[in-house]
Formats: structure tokens, sequence, C-alpha cells
């Protein structure tokens, strides 16, 4: 049978007892902060098992993608692991229980209708003492005792172990199917399918901490691609149908030939695991990144390409595997075709990235066996281990076989203890994920949902339903009491509220809830599942359970957020006109008249482009289209046209949000009426978000209007300073910055001509965007903000004329060449002796100029000075070679003078140079300087 027929059997056979099938939900669940990846069927219904939601229905069944972690290293070696896999679940929230379960799974397995597998070839195990279980499988099945297994909590209990080690939370015993591929009795069996009953709530220690559940679930789990290798009667999950024809794409690909028991065999089977991953996990716009679930990603695709480099493959390969990856998705997920060149783009762009450090990596190897040699040690510690894994991905099985090649050992404890701080989490997470705690979820269990009143008012009569303090359930908030906390966060749930919940990127809404007894501040309000958390503090008297409240949003900010969440939609829809379909959302925040928006590219943005989308944003909220919300199914959205973000998980009936008829998203944010409200909209910054992923902050609104002004402030600032009109302020700034540079260079090399300066004169005046354009690329030219450029280019103008007045003064009639010092020389005992300060000068022209007097002329000894600056003095001292050979040296000259400037230095017996911070000290240092060399002279 093959998979997709498989899949497809399985939820119609649920659907036929009663089920509502769901959709998978996505891979990465972003909103689930206790794991990174969803690795299991029941984790998108757990807000379903823990009773925190409105049940719309008590029957579901799914096909799940997963990913885990936990066993990576697995991958390729054995038949089964995976890291990426399907689940096939059925789900009863206090629904049906073990009797239907368990009928059910055999109906499914054995029935010819369904899969037909013999059930002489299948066994069960239960938990210990489940006799309710066990009871089933033998009265109602008709198993024979000696295939019904009765095992400990760590076989058959889920969370594995959950009684003696936890965690809190709901739990059950499980029993678990197993096929016999050779017969009862012999051979290999195969676990397919994990039944959970769910039903007691575990709290604390052993013993009496797992109480019964009012409502007794079922989830199961079945790995669709082992269900389908037992059926297709394959060795390995890896020759099913589907993954077959990804393994055989790598072999064409590398160019290496297939073989089941081979290491070869291993790394293709590896690679193409994760570069299934990889597919699914980019496709839902989780790219390679340096933490979480990026991370993960990174180190799968890292890891195949190490190893194929050391099969001599130096260039990416890997990307060129997704398209059989797609293909052999393409029943279930068809929406991964339309992601295949972003995806192929963002693993080749890691590859190549890896590859370039890859050689650096191996270099750090070396480096790391070097020292252990000099150090007399035979073991790779862990934490050299994880670092190598860690900064340039090399997983430590290379390390250890590289170690093992040089008779040293590895040091797998300190490398798990050294990974176990690294925020990487592997599977071990999923079983917190029936947790609940807190005074939370306790109101979150009575009230299960608040009514959110916002679309249409700012204001509403609520009572209140739930208050907390820290982790304390509170039956009132007082001011007084809460004067004496420290710092705890206070909150409050009602039963209905005008308040928007941080969620889709826009921020919480702030405000007031006033009570008959008090007034509390709202700061924050965040959901929680279906309530609303209001955070804030108590402003005067006091709040309690069940008072009746007017809750007020602050409505001038609120109309600033919406102005910002409405230009959020349209500069989506100017992204994607401009930079093609690939740039989509990847993540926003969208506060009063600011927001910031994160999308797909994997360039910087031209200045070019970004005027674009800034003028099209402009035009089309000019437009003046209407804003218009409206609930619809999911299917309608979609066939609407609405764009759907992959990744994204969208209720049915979803909200949909059109503005005129160019964009439609589903969204369950707050909007204008009118696009035209949006009033101003300024980018203000374009950059890097991670890699693959640009940045855009803009301004809406007042704000937007603020910096519009400033920016024509700007431009008049600019033209005042340069002497010209706005179309020559950018040729102005290039002249400015290379006379900038000139200067310095003259200075520096202590050239006194003057080169022609040509000097920008004229221009006209723009209109605002280009004014725009102008400021913003000054500020890339000078890599500041934009609000800084008129000020950074008038210190540049300053810094000119100080470099110039400088560079003038070095070329005036006091400046004194080589002949000249000669002519200052006195000769005592036979050496001519200069000791001169020179006017404007620096170190070179210093060394120069001694060189050319000490070519002309010996025995000689210089000692120069020059006041470098405000506080700053430069010496220099040189003598001829002879001298050196008399035992005269510069560089004890220049350290017995040197403090008497306030500095020290030294060099060369010929040259050498000092530094001092006293210029005012210069003519008794020189007066010393003359002093040395006369007593050295005549000694
Ligand atoms: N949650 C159980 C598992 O993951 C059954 O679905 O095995």
């Amino acid at each position: 049978m093959k998979t997709d027929e498989l899949r497809e059997k399985y939820l119609d056979f649920y659907v036929s007892k009663g089920h509502t099938l769901c959709e998978s939900d996505v891979l990465v669940p972003t909103w689930d902060k206790s794991v990174l990846f969803t690795p299991a069927g029941m984790n998108p219904f757990k807000d379903h098992f823990l009773g925190n939601v409105e049940l719309e229905y008590t029957k579901a069944t799914s096909c799940q993608k997963c990913l885990r972690t936990g066993d990576i290293e697995n991958v390729g070696r054995t038949a089964y692991h995976h890291t990426f896999f399907e689940m096939l679940g059925n789900f009863s929230f206090g629904d049906y229980f073990k009797r239907e379960a368990i009928h059910w799974a055999w109906e499914f397995l054995t029935e010819k209708k369904w899969l037909g597998i013999n059930p002489d070839q299948l066994t069960v195990t239960v938990y210990l003492d489940d006799d309710e279980a066990a009871g089933i499988w033998e009265n109602d099945i008709g198993l024979t005792t000696d295939r019904i297994q009765r095992l400990d909590e760590y076989e058959n209990f889920w969370p594995a172990g959950a009684p003696t080690d936890g965690p809190d939370g709901v739990c059950g015993p499980c029993s678990e199917i197993f096929y016999h591929p050779q017969g009862i009795g012999k051979g290999k069996d195969v676990e397919i399918w994990n039944l959970v009953f769910t039903q007691f709530n575990r709290s604390g220690d052993p013993p009496d901490n797992l109480s019964p559940l009012p409502s007794k679930n079922i989830d199961t789990g079945m790995g669709l691609e082992r269900i389908a290798a037992t059926l297709q009667g394959v060795e390995t999950n890896f020759h099913i149908d589907t993954l077959k024809t990804v393994v055989d794409a790598a072999a064409e690909i590398t160019g290496i030939n297939y073989e089941y028991e081979s290491d070869n065999g291993r790394f293709l089977r590896r690679i193409s695991d994760h570069i299934r991953a990889c597919t699914f996990a980019i496709h839902e716009n989780v790219y390679p990144g340096s933490s979480k679930a990026e991370y993960v990603v990174r180190r799968l695709l890292r890891r195949c390409t190490l190893e194929g480099k050391q099969l001599g493959h130096e260039e990416p390969f890997l990307y060129q595997l997704v398209p059989a990856v797609i293909q052999s998705m393409a029943r279930p997920y068809p929406e991964l075709a339309d992601t295949s060149e972003r995806v192929q783009q963002v693993i080749k762009k890691e590859e190549n990235d890896f590859l370039n450090q890859l050689d650096t990596g191996l270099v750090r190897i070396e480096k790391i066996f070097d020292s252990m040699k000099s150090g007399n040690r035979t073991e790779v510690n862990g934490d050299e281990a994880a670092e190598l894994y860690q900064t340039y991905g090399i997983p430590p099985e290379l390390v250890e076989s590289i170690a093992k090649d040089r008779k040293c050992s590895f040091d797998w404890d300190g490398f798990k203890a050294a990974m176990d701080q690294h925020s990487l989490i592997s599977g071990k997470l999923a079983t917190t994920v029936m947790g609940d705690s807190g005074p939370i979820d306790e109101i979150k269990k009575e009230s299960k949902s608040t009514v959110f009143l916002g679309y249409e008012t700012c204001e509403s009569e609520s009572t209140v339903v739930g208050l907390a303090t820290g982790k304390q359930r509170m039956q009132s908030l007082d001011k007084e009491s809460q004067d004496q906390q420290d710092g705890s966060e206070h909150v409050i749930v009602l039963d209905q509220t005008p308040f928007y919940g941080e969620s889709g990127g826009q921020v919480g809404d702030t405000g007031v809830i006033e009570g008959p007894n008090g007034k509390f501040v709202v700061t924050d309000v965040q959901k929680n599942g279906d309530i609303f958390v209001h955070i804030g503090s108590i402003s005067e008297g006091s709040i309690a359970q069940g008072d009746s409240v007017q809750a007020i949003v602050d409505p001038d900010r609120r109309d600033a957020i919406r102005r910002a969440h409405t230009a959020t939609h349209i500069l989506h829809y100017s992204l994607q006109q401009t930079l093609g379909k690939h740039a989509q959302q990847r993540g926003s925040k969208v506060t009063d008249d600011w927001l910031r928006f994160d999308f797909s590219n994997l360039e910087a943005v031209s200045a070019e482009n970004l005027t674009t989308i800034e003028n099209m944003t402009r035009d089309l909220v000019e437009q003046g289209s209407a804003v218009t919300a409206e609930t619809i199914p999911l299917d309608e959205a979609k066939s609407r046209g609405a764009m759907m973000l992959f990744g994204e998980k969208y209720p049915n009936p979803v909200r949909m949000v059109s503005i005129g008829e160019f964009s439609k998203e589903l969204c369950g944010g707050i909007h204008l009426t009118n696009s035209a409200q949006v009033g101003g909209f300024e980018i203000v910054t374009e950059e890097s978000a991670s890699s693959g992923t640009r940045r855009i902050v803009a301004l809406t609104g007042g704000k937007a209007e603020a910096l519009k002004a400033a920016t024509g402030q700007a431009v008049s600032q600019l033209c005042k300073h340069l002497n010209i009109s706005d179309s020559k302020i950018i040729d102005a700034f290039d002249q400015l910055a290379a006379q900038v540079k000139e200067l310095k260079k003259r200075i520096e090399t202590g050239d006194s001509r003057q080169s022609a300066v040509t000097s920008v004169t004229g221009g006209e005046a723009v209109d605002y965007s280009q004014q725009r354009a102008i400021i913003r690329t000054l500020a890339g030219k000078m890599n500041v903000a934009s609000s800084d450029v008129a000020a950074r280019v008038e210190s540049m103008l300053a810094e000119r004329d100080k470099l110039t007045a400088k560079a003038d003064s070095m070329s005036t009639a006091d400046r004194i060449d080589a002949d000249g010092l000669i002519g200052l020389a006195e000769t005592v005992d036979g050496v001519q002796v200069i000791v001169h300060n020179l006017p404007a000068s620096n170190p070179n022209m210093m060394r120069q100029l001694i060189d050319q007097v000490r070519k002309k002329t010996n025995p000689v000894a210089l000692f120069l000075a020059t006041k470098a600056g405000e506080d700053k003095v430069v010496l220099v001292a040189g003598v001829s070679n002879d001298l050196v050979e008399r035992g005269i040296r510069a560089g004890d000259w220049v350290k017995e003078i040197a403090p008497i400037v306030g500095g020290g230095g030294g060099g060369k017996p010929d040259l050498a140079q000092a530094g001092g911070k006293l210029p005012d000290k210069i003519d008794e240092a020189l007066a010393a300087a003359k002093e040395f060399l006369t007593a050295k002279a005549t000694s």
C-alpha cells in the first residue's frame, strides 16, 4: 500500500467513526514556548486535553508533521529513526475511552477493508496494573494472555515514567501494538501504534500523586513511515515509496551508489531525512540560524554538508534534493511547491557559508590536537568538542573518529554536559507539554474565554472574573498591599474586554480599568489561550473578583496602532510588488505609529527599490481605499486570494482584512476604516534581521510627519552649509569627503602642495521623495542614522576647516628643510648637533628630515620636537651610524628626555621616537637634549 493511500485510509477510517478531520498543524508552533517543533500528533490539541477551550468537537483525527531531535544521531543508522516524520492520530476529549480506542485500532489494522494485517502477527503491551485495558484485549479482541505483556511506567505510560519522575499534569497508561514481520517469536518486532489513555492528573511526588481526571481522554500515535514500511514489507522506513525516491535522488546527485549496509548507505539515508526536515522547516520560514529551531535546521544542514565534503563535495549539493522532497510529499502538502525556489536558495546559501568556514573549523581541530599533545593530554574534552560543534558545526562523531585515528579518546559525558548548557532543546521538552500550573491556568479553566469587543469599541462594561499577583490567585488587588510587593506582576481577567491582547505582531492596548472602589492602570495585555490577561497596577483603591468595571482603552494610542497596522499590510503588498512574491512576511511588530516588518529577501534592498516601495505605499495610502474585515471560512479566504503565510496557524473560520482590491491578509489585528487615515508613511531603516531576512522600520501618522519635517529641515541645513541647492547635495558631500581625505594625506606625508579644488555650486530644489533619497544616501555613505546626517556634515565641514589651517601652516615660510637644519648645527667635539622645534609637523615628516640630513652630512645628531594638537608632543631623535658605533644612541637620548614632556618612548639606536603631553615644556626638553648630547660627545 502506498504511503499516500495509507494516510488517507487512516483519516477516512476515523472520520467514519465520527471524528473531525483536522489538518496537520504547523511544524514550528512559535506560540508554544515549551517545544521547538511539534513533537507529536497530540500537541496541537493540548488545550483541548486540558479543558482550556470550548470544545467544538470531542473526537478528532489528524496526520501531523512532526520533528524530533532527541535521537538525531541514530538517523540513518537505524531502520526507523527520523527527525521529520508524520504521525497519524485519533483523539478523544472526554468522549470515548479505552474500549473504543482498542476496538477501532484493531479493526483498522486487521480488517481487509482497511489494512488487512494478519492478526496472528500482532501482540500488545499494557501498563502493569491496567487490568481494564488487558481485559479488553483479552475478552473483547480475543488475544491470548501470552500476547498481552504488562510493562512498567517507563515502557507503558505517557509521558514515560510520569508517575515517578513527572512532569505534573495530565498523563496516563498506554497500550502499544507490535507487529512481528516473521511471525510471533521469530525475528524482530516493530512497535507500530501507541494508544495513550489519558486518565490522571499528576501532582507532586508519589505516592498518591495521581488523581483521576473528571474527563478522560484518548491520544493515539502511529508513525506513518513505520506502518508504511510494515505494509510494504521493506527493511527500513527509508525504503517506503515516498522516502525511497528521495534516497535515490540523493544517490544520483552525489554520484554515490546506494547500498543498504554501508557507510554510504547510512549517509544517503541521513541526508534524505535531514533535507526533508529542512525543506519543511524552511518552507515554514524557519531559516538556519544560531538559536532554537533555527539552530536545529543549521545543525542538520551542516552535518550533511560536512559529510558531503568528506566524500569530496566541495560545492553545495543538498539544495538540489529539494524538488525530490517536494515531489514525494506533493499529495498531502502541495503548498511546498510554492516555496521550492526560496527553500533551495536558503539551503544553498547555508551550504556555501558553511563550506567557506569549514576550513577554519578543520584548522581549529588541528590546534586542539596540538595543544593536547603539548599538554600531554589524550582526551578531547567536552568544552572543546562543544565549541567545535557549536561554532563550526562540526559533529562530535567526526571529532571522535579523528581522535581515534590519533590514538586519543573523546569525552562524551563532558560533551553532553557542555551541550546541555546550550539553549538547544532536544525532544525532552515535549513531555512538559501537558503541564498546567499557576493562577492563569486556574482562571482559564473557569472562564475559558474572554469576549473581545475591541473591533467595535474602546470602552466596555465588564465583570472581573480573575485576579492574580505573581503566582498567587487573588480575591482582590489593592494599592496598599501592592505597594508592599516587590515587582510582582498584577493581572486582571475580565469576562469581556475592548483591550487588544498582543498577537499577530500588534502590541497589547493600554488604558484603565475602573471599578466601584478603585482603578487599575493597564500597561500591557497578553493573550493566554482564549483569555485576555490585563497587566498593570492599581493606581488607587482596590478591585475585586466579581466587580463591575469600566474597561477603557487609551483611544489615541489605539488609533496610532491602527495606522501602523494598516500601513504594515500596504507595505507588505508594495514589497511583494517590487521585490517579488518571495518577499513574504517573517515577523512584525506594530505599535503606535511605528512598525517593524521582517521579510524574506537574501540581499539588502537597493536605495532605488526602497524609494519605489516607499512611494508605492504612500500612493496606496493616499488613494483612500476602504479597509474592511470579514470572518469567512478558511477555504473561501484561500480561494479569494488571501495571502497565506506558511508556518502560520489560521483558525477556521478566519478573519480576512482587505484594503481596496489589492491587499487581502488573514489577520486578527485592528485596522483603520480607510487607508488614507494612515497619514504619513516614512521608512526609517532597512537592514538585516538574520540570514535571508531583511527588516524595515517605518513610521506612520504624526511620527511620520515629524520625520518628514526633519528631513526638509536637514536638506535646507545641508544646502546652507554646503552653499548649494538640493540636487547638488550629494555631489557637494562627495567633494567634501574627498577634500577631508586629501587634507589628511597631505598632513600625514608633509606634502605642502595644494591640489586644485573643483568646487560644486548651483543645483535646484527637488521634491520630497528625492529629498528623502538624498538623506538616505548620505546616511548610508556615512553609516549614520538619517536624523544625524546634517549634524555629521556640519562636523565634517568644521574638520575640513581645521585640517586646512593645519596644512596651510605646514606650507608657510617657517617650514624648514634639511639644509636649513644643517645651518642650525652646533659642532661639539667634531659632532654636528641639531636640536630644533618644528612649528607644524608630524612623525613622518620628522623622520624624513632626519634621513635627509644624515645623507648630507656626518657625524650628526638630531633631536626634533613638534607640538601635535593641543596637548600632544612628538619627539624624534636620530644619529648617524658612526655615532652609534661610538655608543651614542638615539634610543637612550629620547628615553632620557621624553619624561620632561610627560611621556616616554624609544626605538632603534639610530632612530627613536617618543610622545608626550606637555607642549609647554618643549623648550626645556630641547635644552636638556642639547646638554645630554654635549656630555656624550665630549665624554
Ligand atoms: N503522544 C503519544 C506519542 O507521542 C501518542 O500519540 O507517542
